[in-house]
């Protein structure tokens, strides 16, 4: 284990109303008043239309929220679009930046980049992600691969930041199939990404997350790896029991 506080963030994806998030969170909090202390930080992940909602349902309790993307320009004619500005003035505090589904749908390197950027300057906490598909897995390639996007993600970032954002490392092939990494997949792939990551960054300091199926069940074995520094968890988190056990695995 490193002194690095886990950070355990739900991304709900499109998933959950305004008042299913507000009873959500509702229960979440209630679950963790249970727990003897949680020794992880947490965020949940809703979709714009409860990001309010939940930013003031979550108020005080040291849960944050956080957007599941935004654009990088400050304002203009970009229709349906949230600039990193709305986020912050929603009352949520961070951002995921980069997830591979919003890749599939066109978010490139550079626009990455820019939204980590933006995000920074609003002073929100982007979690950035970054991960590999099975074809480049199995050509062999998944390092290299996350070099470049590792690098290309944290290009505009400053030198002192690296307690101010997150990167997730996110195996597409694990996404929503049940099939998690190996603790040992998942340990290889968060090293090399802090390695990369320390060419800008501190990389004692920045936190790098594991996602992918995680569940109650295999948390505590990924989480358990030293250079896992908490989860970025999509189906697990939808109910507030399994969140809340994942939570209590870090
Ligand atoms: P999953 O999603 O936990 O449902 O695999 C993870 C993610 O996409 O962030």
């Amino acid at each position: 284990m490193s002194d690095r506080l886990p950070l355990v963030a739900g991304n709900w994806k499109m998933n959950k109303t305004g008042p299913e998030a507000r009873s959500y969170c509702e229960r979440l909090l209630q679950l963790l008043g249970e727990m003897d202390e949680t020794g992880a930080e947490i965020a949940v992940c809703p979709a714009f239309t409860a990001l309010e909602i939940v930013a003031v349902a979550l108020a005080g309790s040291g849960v944050w929220a956080a957007a599941q993307t935004m654009h990088e320009a400050p304002s203009g004619a970009y229709t349906g679009e949230v600039s990193a500005l709305m986020i912050a003035a929603s009352g949520a505090r961070g951002v995921v930046i980069g997830h591979s589904e919003r890749r599939a749908a066109g978010e490139t390197d550079v626009q990455v980049s820019a939204r980590a950027r933006a995000a920074l300057d609003q002073d929100l906490f982007p979690i950035v992600c970054v991960g590999e598909s099975l074809e480049r897995r199995e050509a062999g390639e998944t390092l290299p691969w996350l070099t470049s996007q590792v690098r290309a993600a944290l290009a505009a970032v400053r030198a002192d930041e690296g307690d101010r954002l997150a990167i997730a490392y996110e195996p597409i092939w694990a996404i929503g199939t049940g099939h998690t990494a190996t603790p040992e997949i998942a340990q290889e792939a968060c090293a090399h990404v802090r390695a990369i990551a320390g060419e800008r960054l501190d990389p004692a300091v920045v936190r790098i997350l594991y996602g992918g199926s995680v569940t109650p069940e295999n948390a505590a074995a990924l989480l358990s790896r030293p250079d896992v520094d908490g989860a970025l968890v999509g189906g697990a988190s939808l109910d507030p029991e399994s969140f809340a056990r994942i939570v209590a695995a870090a």
